[in-house]
C-alpha cells in the first residue's frame, strides 16, 4: 500500500480532509488548546462534510467510504488539530463502528443516522479507575433485572464523555467468568442514574473532554445489549483493533506536522551565517524525521488496507500504533531541538504536537500492551 496505489475516491478524501484541516481547523488549533474548549462549530462542519459517519454505510446515515480513506482523513485533521482527530476518532471508531459492526437491525436504525450526521456525539466507556489494561478486571455490573439490567459501577478515560449522548459502556454481567463474563450495552446517557464525574485535566489533547462516568442504579432496556451477554470483551477487542489503527494515523500526522514546522523553521533560521537547514546536523534529523514518518505511515495504511480486505490485522493494527506513536515521540522531540529555545515556547506549534504525541503511546492500549498483542500473534505464527 503506497502513495500510488491510493484510488481516486481515497485521493478526493485527502485533498477535502486536508483543505479543511489547513483553511477551517489549523487556525484554531492554539486557540482550542489554550482554552481547552471543545470545537463545536469544527465538529459540526465537519459532521456536514460526511466525516463523523465515515465508514458507516449510506443506509444508515453514513458516507459509505472505505477504511483506509478514514485513516488518511484522521491524519489530515491531526496535523491540524491533534485535538479535533482525538473527538472524530472517539466517535467513529470507537462509538459508531461497533454498534455498525455488532448492533442488531433495530439498534443500527435506531442509533447510527444521528450518530453518523453528528446529531449526537458517541463515546467507549470500558477502562475504570483500577482497570485500563486489564481489561478483563472492570468491576462496573450490570445485573438482569425483569426486561432491564441495572447497572453500577464508574468509568473512566472517557473521551467525549462531558459532549456525548450514547455510550458503548462495557460491565461485568458474570463476575467469575473474566473476560467471558463481559456484556457490552449501548447507552442513551440521558438515563436517570448516569451523571457524568470527574473531568481530566491533561497535559495534551486539550480541547478534549475526558471525563468519569457514574452509573447508580442506571436501568437501561434489555433491547440495548450489544450482540449476547458475555461476548462485550471480543466487542472490545475488535473495535480497539481497527480504533488503534486510527490512533496510529494520528500520531502520523502529528508527526508529519512537527516534520514539517521543522523544515520551514530551518530554511529560515541563520545560524553562523547560513540557514540551519545548509548544517548536515540538521539534514541528518530530518532524513530520519522523513524516514520514521514514512515507515509509520505505511505501516498504519497497510493494517488499514487489510481490514478494508476482511483480512485478520490485529498484529498490524498493534505494530502500526505502537511505532507511529514511538515515532510521534521521537519526531516531535527533535522538532523541539531543531527550533531550539523558540521550540519551548508556546509561541510555536512545535510543543502543542510535542504534549499531543505523548497520548498516542498511552490511549487504545499503552505500547507495552502492543506489544503483548505483537508478540502473541508473532508467537502464534510459529506454532
Ligand atoms: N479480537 C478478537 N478476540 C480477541 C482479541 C482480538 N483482538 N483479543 C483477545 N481476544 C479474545 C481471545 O481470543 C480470548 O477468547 P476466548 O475466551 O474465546 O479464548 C479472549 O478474548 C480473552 O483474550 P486474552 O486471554 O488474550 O485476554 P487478556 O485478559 O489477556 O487481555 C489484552 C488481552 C490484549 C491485554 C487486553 O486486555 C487489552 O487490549 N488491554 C488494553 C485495553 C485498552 O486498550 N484500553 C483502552 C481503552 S479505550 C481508551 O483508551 C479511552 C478512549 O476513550 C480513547
Amino acid at each position: 500500500m503506497t502513495y500510488n496505489s491510493l484510488n481516486e475516491e481515497q485521493l478526493m478524501i485527502m485533498e477535502l480532509a486536508s483543505d479543511f484541516s489547513k483553511n477551517e481547523i489549523l487556525p484554531e488549533a492554539q486557540g482550542h488548546d489554550r482554552t481547552s474548549k471543545f470545537p463545536v462549530k469544527i465538529i459540526r462542519k465537519l459532521a456536514e462534510l460526511g466525516f463523523l459517519g465515515h465508514y458507516i454505510p449510506q443506509e444508515y446515515g453514513g458516507s459509505g467510504l472505505d477504511f483506509l480513506s478514514y485513516i488518511i482523513a484522521i491524519e489530515e485533521i491531526s496535523a491540524a488539530c491533534a485535538s479535533t482527530g482525538t473527538i472524530v476518532m472517539a466517535h467513529n471508531s470507537l462509538a459508531c463502528s461497533p454498534i455498525n459492526e455488532f448492533g442488531n437491525e433495530e439498534q443500527k436504525i435506531k442509533y447510527l443516522p444521528d450518530l453518523a450526521t453528528g446529531k449526537k456525539i458517541g463515546c467507549f466507556a470500558l477502562s475504570e479507575p483500577e482497570s485500563g489494561s486489564d481489561a478483563a478486571s472492570i468491576n462496573t455490573t450490570a445485573v438482569k433485572n425483569g426486561k432491564e439490567y441495572i447497572l453500577n459501577g464508574t468509568k473512566s478515560w472517557v473521551t467525549n464523555g462531558a459532549e456525548a449522548d450514547v455510550a458503548i459502556v462495557f460491565t461485568k454481567t458474570e463476575k467469575s467468568k473474566k473476560s467471558r463474563g463481559i456484556t457490552a450495552f449501548i447507552v442513551d446517557l440521558n438515563t436517570p442514574g448516569i451523571s457524568v464525574g470527574k473531568s481530566e485535566k491533561k497535559l495534551g489533547i486539550k480541547a478534549t473532554s475526558t471525563t468519569q462516568f457514574i452509573f447508580e442504579d442506571a436501568r437501561v432496556p434489555e433491547s440495548s445489549l450489544l450482540a449476547k451477554e458475555g461476548e462485550g470483551f471480543k466487542i472490545a477487542m475488535k473495535t480497539l483493533d481497527s480504533g488503534r489503527i486510527a490512533v496510529a494515523s494520528q500520531a502520523v500526522g502529528i508527526s508529519q506536522a512537527a516534520l514539517d514546522a521543522s523544515v520551514e523553521y530551518s530554511r529560515e533560521r541563520k545560524t553562523f551565517g547560513s540557514p540551519i537547514i545548509e548544517h548536515q546536523g540538521i539534514q541528518f534529523m530530518i532524513a530520519e524525521m522523513a524516514t520514521k514518518v514514512e515507515a509509520a505511515r505505511l505501516l498504519t495504511w497497510q493494517a488499514a488496507g487489510l481490514r478494508d480486505k476482511n483480512l485478520r490485522f490485529t498484529k498490524q493494527s498493534a505494530m502500526a500504533k505502537l511505532f507511529a506513536a514511538e515515532t510521534a515521540m521521537w519526531v516531535t522531540t527533535k522538532a523541539i531541538q531543531i527550533h531550539g529555545a523558540i521550540g519551548y515556547s508556546t509561541d510555536y506549534p512545535v510543543e502543542r504536537y510535542f504534549r499531543d504525541a505523548k497520548i498516542t503511546e498511552i490511549y487504545e492500549g499503552t505500547s507495552e500492551i502492543q506489544k503483548i498483542v505483537i508478540a502473541k500473534q508473532t508467537l502464534s505464527e510459529y506454532l
